[in-house]
């Protein structure tokens, strides 16, 4: 236990951890895990296609998964989580990959909402298998949960993810109202050509269901470099899209610097909608965020090129105070920021 807890020398202490359970999913979202070479390269290959209109051959992209034993054990999260916590982390959200593809996720929810100091256990989701496991995840203590959804259109939701989910996702949004998640959180990541069209239908839908629809700018995480910042819906213009649309109220954040989304409510309904702009206004100065790689490797930025893995401490003899005190070196070291747009930015998968 240090005193100081997970402080970086920029002043900022680390309160948010990010667990990725799995690097699979069973989505194949063109920004993340496209199906193909050309879904990879869906941008140039639109504009390939318009020049050169043959059809193209679709080349399968095979991913290699992570083989299960390099994989950090349920104990062996729970373990880090709560040094981690020992060290003033308060927040703790799952995620992948797609975490439900993960078996028993409920038994590891259990393990992290009993250890003393997290106040708040939350998970990510595309959704998919999401209504079959809610009331498990319920009982086990999951009270928040954000659902990925970036299309409203059965052929768009296809064009996007590469399966035809889009049913069964709103099923399991629905089921998570139902049960009383609060709040319902649904992401949407708004892509230029390809769902920017949605922006008002995708808010309506949020006001309908009392639902926080986050828009998130697209950014360069993709394995298949498919991002090019023309295909960037910047915050000011969707924010400009959704107040010319609906009456919105901006919502007090004044206790919490480290949001990432400006939030509005609607004047005169349910729901509200937020702003997530880490390319046009980076939000780093206030970021309180590491990640933990499904394989047990330590991130202290999204886009940092490096990880620390911590898999050799958690399967040799390191003691917990040995662990703790990797943690507190690796944070003091944490980058001031990201790069996005600069010239020599890392692309890196969010996984
Ligand atoms: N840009 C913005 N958001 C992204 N996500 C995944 N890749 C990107 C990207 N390149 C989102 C997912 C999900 C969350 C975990 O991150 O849609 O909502
Ligand atoms: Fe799966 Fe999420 Fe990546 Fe889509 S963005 S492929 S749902 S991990």
């Amino acid at each position: 236990m240090t005193a100081a807890g997970l402080r970086d020398s920029h002043g900022r202490v680390m309160k948010d951890l990010r667990v990725s359970i799995t690097d699979r999913c069973n989505f194949r979202c063109l920004y993340c895990l496209p199906e193909t070479e050309e879904a990879a390269r869906f941008y140039r290959a639109k504009f390939d296609a318009l020049r050169n209109p043959k059809p193209v051959a679709l080349t399968p992209i095979r991913y290699e998964w992570k083989p299960k034993e390099h994989l950090l054990t349920y104990e062996e999260i729970e373990r880090l989580v709560r040094i981690a916590a020992g060290l003033g982390v308060e927040k703790v959200r799952v995620t992948g990959g797609e975490p439900l593809l993960r078996h028993g996720v409920p038994e590891l929810l259990v393990k992290l909402a009993a250890i003393a100091g997290i106040r708040d256990l939350a998970m990510t989701t595309n959704g998919f298998l999401f209504a079959r496991h809610a009331e498990a995840l319920r009982a086990a203590g999951l009270r928040r949960v954000s659902f990925s959804m970036d299309s409203l259109d059965p052929v768009n939701f296809k064009k996007m993810t590469g399966r035809e989910g889009l049913a069964e996702v709103l099923a399991g949004i629905a089921q998570a109202k139902q049960l009383g998640f609060s709040p319902v959180k649904v992401n949407a990541v708004v892509i230029r050509g390809l769902n920017d069209h949605e922006i008002e239908a995708l808010a309506a839908f949020a006001r309908e269901h009392d639902l926080s629809l986050r828009f998130i700018e697209f950014m360069p995480l993709d394995s298949g470099h498919a991002w090019q910042k023309e295909m960037v819906v910047s915050g000011r213009e969707i924010l400009g899209r959704l107040r010319a649309r609906f009456d919105l109220v901006p919502v007090d954040q004044s206790g919490n610097p480290a949001e990432t989304a400006r939030r509005w409510a609607f004047a005169d309904g349910r729901g509200e909608v937020g702003i997530i702009a880490p390319v046009t206004e980076p939000f780093c100065g206030h970021c309180n965020r590491l990640r933990l790689t499904a394989d047990g490797k330590l991130r202290t930025c999204l886009f940092s090129v490096e990880e620390h893995d911590l898999k050799p401490l958690l399967r040799g003899d390191a003691t917990d105070d040995d662990i703790a005190a990797e943690l507190v070196g690796l944070v003091a070291h944490k980058e001031a920021g990201h790069r996005i747009g600069r010239p020599i930015s890392s692309s890196r998968r969010a996984r």
